[in-house]
């Protein structure tokens, strides 16, 4: 008699357990999940931090992030206050802030291979076939012989946006210069770090061998061979020592440290308090960066781990704090340009190495002075 009870009584006991901690759970404000955070001593405030403890407690919503058709987080219209405030940008990635897989739509051929030294990435959009071909032909057209190889990365620009036809216009692109990688997200600025994130697998993958990465946008003006003598050797004139492009964490730009979010709603870089607080790690601009493939695996693992962060180049920024590393300031790298009074004059951009915000125009015949064979600087 006494035997049979026995598990009856054990099981009473955890009923009993069971319920008490519900009743010493505190209440969970509405739309909260509830009993996700209740190991945690004080309420996460920001929605980045409860999305990267989720993350962390499931490893495995790696594959839940894989679900084709991935639909919208309602969830997050109760947990952000104020959301129907928020600008629509800002909705739209709150609300699928947690779809990060695409299938490729264009793919590029013969781009990577042995004796890769630098593979240029290019963030570029579907209709702005004008600075890609201006590229091309100018800094980005070095070609495999010089071990660079060119490829720009695309989501998908709605037709609605008024560029009919623009789909069969880019697959015509990929067929000719088979340097596009395209996948099928919308292209919008809040979803720029999705390019950084689907890059890094496809680099993985596709690209194992590439030495250096330069990643940037698509309106800057690099000096395509002061980076690749940047990469060969020591810089003129530098103090012997452990040469940093040697270096696999080799992370180079125009760093930015002790950043903090914009807050004004207006301005296309605004997060919203509710959604991250506190200040943004090291980062570098992300018009243009330098960094070593050994890294790019790295970067990878951290990407993985962590949420997605509306602005790519600080989501890089907390990757890279992730591995524990932070970007390398680089004086040849400007994001915000050169002084104004120099902007036509070939000289100023020969010791630089990236300069942000050069029209197509301005980029094909910059290249052409800094290579005309009479070109003479003090
Ligand atoms: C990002 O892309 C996805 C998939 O196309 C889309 O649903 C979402 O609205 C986009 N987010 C932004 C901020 O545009
Ligand atoms: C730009 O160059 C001009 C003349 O070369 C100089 O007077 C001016 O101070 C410079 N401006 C800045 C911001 O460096
Ligand atoms: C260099 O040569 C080109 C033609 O080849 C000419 O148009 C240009 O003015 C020359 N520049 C200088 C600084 O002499």
């Amino acid at each position: 008699m006494r035997r049979k009870l026995l598990p009856w009584a054990a099981c009473a006991l955890l009923l009993y357990l069971l319920a008490l901690r519900n009743l010493h759970r505190p209440p969970t404000p509405a739309g909260r999940p509830a009993a996700r955070f209740w190991k945690a001593p004080c309420p996460l405030r920001s929605l980045w931090s409860q999305d990267l403890l989720e993350r962390q407690r499931r490893r495995r919503s790696v594959s839940r992030d894989r679900a084709p058709g991935c639909g919208p987080d309602r969830q997050v219209e109760s947990r952000v206050a104020d959301f129907q405030q928020l600008p629509q940008a800002v909705k739209d990635f709150l609300l699928y802030r947690r779809c990060r897989h695409f299938p490729r739509l264009l793919e590029p051929r013969g781009v990577c291979g042995r004796g890769l030294r630098l593979l240029i990435a290019i963030k570029s959009t579907a209709s702005s076939f004008v600075r890609r071909q201006a590229i091309r032909q100018s800094w980005g057209g070095l070609g495999r012989a010089s071990g660079v190889g060119l490829v720009f990365l695309l989501g998908v620009e709605e037709e609605a946006d008024g560029h009919p036809g623009l789909a069969a216009q880019l697959a015509c692109e990929s067929r000719r210069y088979g340097d596009l990688l395209q996948w099928a997200f919308r292209d919008t600025f809040l979803n720029l770090t999705l390019k950084e994130v689907l890059f890094l697998p496809w680099l993985g993958r596709r690209c194992p061998g590439a030495r250096f990465i330069f990643k940037g946008d698509d309106d800057v003006f690099v000096n395509t061979e002061r980076l690749l003598d940047y990469l060969d050797g020591p810089e003129p004139g530098a103090s012997p020592g452990p040469a940093l492009h040697r270096s696999p964490d080799l992370f180079l730009g125009d760093a930015i440290f002790g950043a903090k979010p914009c807050r004004n709603p207006r301005l296309k870089y605004y997060v919203p308090g509710a959604f991250y607080n506190g200040p943004y790690p090291p980062y570098a601009g992300g018009a243009g960066v330098l960094y070593a493939g050994r890294l790019a695996r790295r970067l990878e693992r951290a990407a993985r781990a962590l949420p997605l962060f509306p602005i790519d180049d600080v989501f890089t920024g907390m990757c890279l704090r992730r591995l524990g590393l932070a970007p390398t300031a680089h004086a040849g790298f400007r994001s915000f340009g050169i002084n104004e009074s120099q902007r036509w004059e070939p000289c100023a951009y020969r010791r630089l190495l990236m300069v942000h915000g050069r029209s197509p125009q301005e980029v094909v015949l910059l290249w052409r002075m800094l290579h005309q064979g009479n070109l003479t600087c003090g």
